[in-house]
C-alpha cells in the first residue's frame, strides 16, 4: 500500500489527507497540536470541510500523531503548516522552519517533500531545501522537493478537491513528475508550471487579484454611500455584461487566513527587488477601512432615528469571516465590535457557526429575543441558515453590510 504523510492537519491539511486516504493511500498526519490529533482520534472533525462521516469512513487508513518518526515510512510528505504575518506584517516562516527541522531529522532517501503553504516565491528553493539537506541528503537528487499550492476554499461544494486543477512546481522535472504523480491519485487534473517559485507566485497571483477586485469594488461603495446610489444595483447591472466583467461583492472587509495575510507575503519580498508592489497595498489599506466605513454607517442610521451610538443595544449578525463556516481569523467582525464597543454599544451577536467570542467574552445569542431587544442589527456575515428578510421584518433597524435584504422594500434597513 501507498504511504503519505501530512504536516499541519488544519484547513488545508486534514481535507487532504481524507482526501488521499479515501483513495486508499495510509496516510500519517503529524500535527503538534494534541487537541487536533485528540479530535481525529475520537472521530471529531474541527472544519467544516470534513464530517464526522468522513473521518469515519477514513478511520484506519489515516494514523495521527505529534511526533515526526512516523514519517520515515512515507513515500511523500506534504506540508500544510502556517504561514502568517508577524506583529509587524512581515512574513513569519516560524512554523515552516520548525517543520523543516524536524523533518529533515527522518528524512529518506528518495522522499518526495511537497510545501503546500501559501508563500513568497523562492520559500520551497531559499528556505526549505537547505534545512532538508541538514538531513546529509541533497535537494532534487537525493530526495524531489516541489511547491503545490493548496486552492481549498473553505464551505464551497460546487468545486471539490478532484475537479480543482491542482499547480506543481518542481526543483527539477524529477520532483515535478513524481509530485504529479502523486497529485493525480486525488485530482483530476495537474497543471505543471516550470518552477516552484512559478508555482508559488501563481497562488499569490490568484489571491492578490481577488484582493485587489474586493477593494475596488468596496472603494465604489465608499463613493456611493456619498452619492447615494445603490452598489448592489450597479453590481447587478454590471454583472449582466457576459464578458470583461467579472462579480466581486463589496463587504465590510476581508478575513480569513488568507486574504488578508498571503498578498504581504509577496510585497515583502518585492523590496528586495526594489519593487513597490502598489495595487497590493492600496488593496489592503481599502480593504482595512471597509470596517470603520461600516461602524460609520451603523453610527449614521442610530442617528437618524435619533440614538446615540453610546448605551445602543447592537446584534451583529454573522461574526465569521465568510458565510458558512465558523472561522473567525481575521474577520472583520471582529475589528467592527472592538470599534463598537470603544463607542460604549452594548454588542451582542448570533452565529450558527460560532457559539463563543472568547476575547471579547460574548455567547451568540438566541436570535429571536435579541432581535427584539436589540436597537439595530448589523448583519456583517450572511449565513445561509439565516432568514435575513425575517430579520428585516423584525428587527428595529437593520445595516445590511452583504446586500441580503436587497430584493425587500422594508423602511428600517439600510445597505452597505
Ligand atoms: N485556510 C485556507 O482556506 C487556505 C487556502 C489555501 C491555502 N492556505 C494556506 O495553507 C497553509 C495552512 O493553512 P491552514 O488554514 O490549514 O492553517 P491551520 O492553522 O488551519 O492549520 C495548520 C496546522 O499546522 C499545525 N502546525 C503548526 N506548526 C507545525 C509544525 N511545526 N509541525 C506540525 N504541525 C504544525 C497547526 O497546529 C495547525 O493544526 C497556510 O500557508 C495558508 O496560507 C490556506
Amino acid at each position: 500500500m501507498r504511504t503519505i504523510g501530512v504536516i499541519g492537519l488544519g484547513y488545508v491539511g486534514l481535507p487532504l489527507a481524507v482526501a488521499f486516504a479515501r483513495e486508499g493511500v495510509a496516510v500519517l498526519g503529524v500535527d503538534t497540536d494534541p487537541r487536533k490529533i485528540e479530535a481525529i482520534e475520537a472521530g471529531e472533525p474541527y472544519i467544516e470541510d470534513v464530517s464526522a462521516a468522513d473521518l469515519a469512513q477514513v478511520r484506519g487508513q489515516l494514523t495521527v500523531g505529534t511526533r515526526y518518526e512516523a514519517l520515515r515510512d512515507a513515500e511523500a510528505v506534504l506540508i500544510c503548516v502556517p504561514t502568517p504575518l508577524s506583529r509587524n506584517r512581515e512574513p513569519d516562516l516560524g512554523p515552516l522552519v520548525e517543520a523543516g527541522r524536524s523533518l529533515a531529522g527522518v528524512l529518506t532517501r528518495d522522499q518526495l517533500v511537497v510545501l503546500e503553504s501559501t508563500t513568497y516565491p523562492g520559500t520551497t528553493r531559499e528556505r526549505l531545501a537547505p534545512l532538508l539537506e541538514e538531513s546529509g541528503l541533497a535537494a532534487g537528487r537525493d530526495f524531489q522537493l516541489a511547491f503545490s499550492p493548496e486552492r481549498v476554499d473553505p464551505g464551497r461544494t460546487d468545486h471539490t478537491f478532484r475537479t480543482t486543477p491542482k499547480v506543481v512546481g518542481g526543483l527539477t522535472d524529477a520532483c515535478a513528475a513524481r509530485a504529479e504523480e502523486l497529485y493525480g491519485l486525488v485530482c483530476d487534473e495537474i497543471v505543471r508550471v516550470s518552477s516552484p517559485e512559478a508555482a508559488e507566485l501563481t497562488k499569490l497571483l490568484e489571491n492578490v487579484f481577488r484582493s485587489v477586485n474586493i477593494a475596488l469594488v468596496n472603494e465604489l461603495a465608499m463613493l456611493t454611500d456619498r452619492m447615494d446610489i445603490d452598489i448592489w444595483e450597479v453590481v447587478d447591472a454590471a454583472a449582466t455584461k457576459p464578458y470583461g466583467f467579472m462579480r466581486f461583492e463589496p463587504g465590510p472587509g476581508m478575513g480569513g487566513h488568507c486574504m488578508p495575510v498571503d498578498p504581504f507575503y509577496l510585497s515583502w519580498r518585492a523590496r528586495e527587488f526594489d519593487m513597490v508592489t502598489e495595487f497590493i497595498e492600496l488593496a489592503g489599506k481599502i480593504n482595512q477601512q471597509m470596517p470603520y466605513h461600516c461602524v460609520a454607517k451603523a453610527q449614521r442610521t442610530l442617528n437618524d432615528a435619533g440614538l446615540p451610538v453610546k448605551g445602543a443595544r447592537i446584534l451583529v449578525i454573522g461574526v465569521s469571516y465568510k458565510p458558512g463556516v465558523g472561522d473567525i481569523r481575521e474577520s472583520p467582525a471582529l475589528k467592527i465590535i472592538t470599534l463598537l464597543g470603544d463607542l460604549g454599544a452594548e454588542v451582542s451577536y448570533h452565529d450558527p457557526h460560532v457559539a463563543e467570542l472568547g476575547e471579547f467574552n460574548l455567547r451568540s445569542v438566541e436570535l429571536e429575543q435579541a432581535l427584539t431587544d436589540a436597537d439595530l442589527a448589523l448583519i456583517v456575515t450572511a449565513h445561509p441558515q439565516v432568514d435575513h428578510d425575517e430579520i428585516a421584518r423584525r428587527a428595529r433597524l437593520v445595516v445590511d453590510l452583504r446586500g441580503v435584504t436587497r430584493a425587500g422594500t422594508a423602511q428600517n434597513v439600510v445597505r452597505l
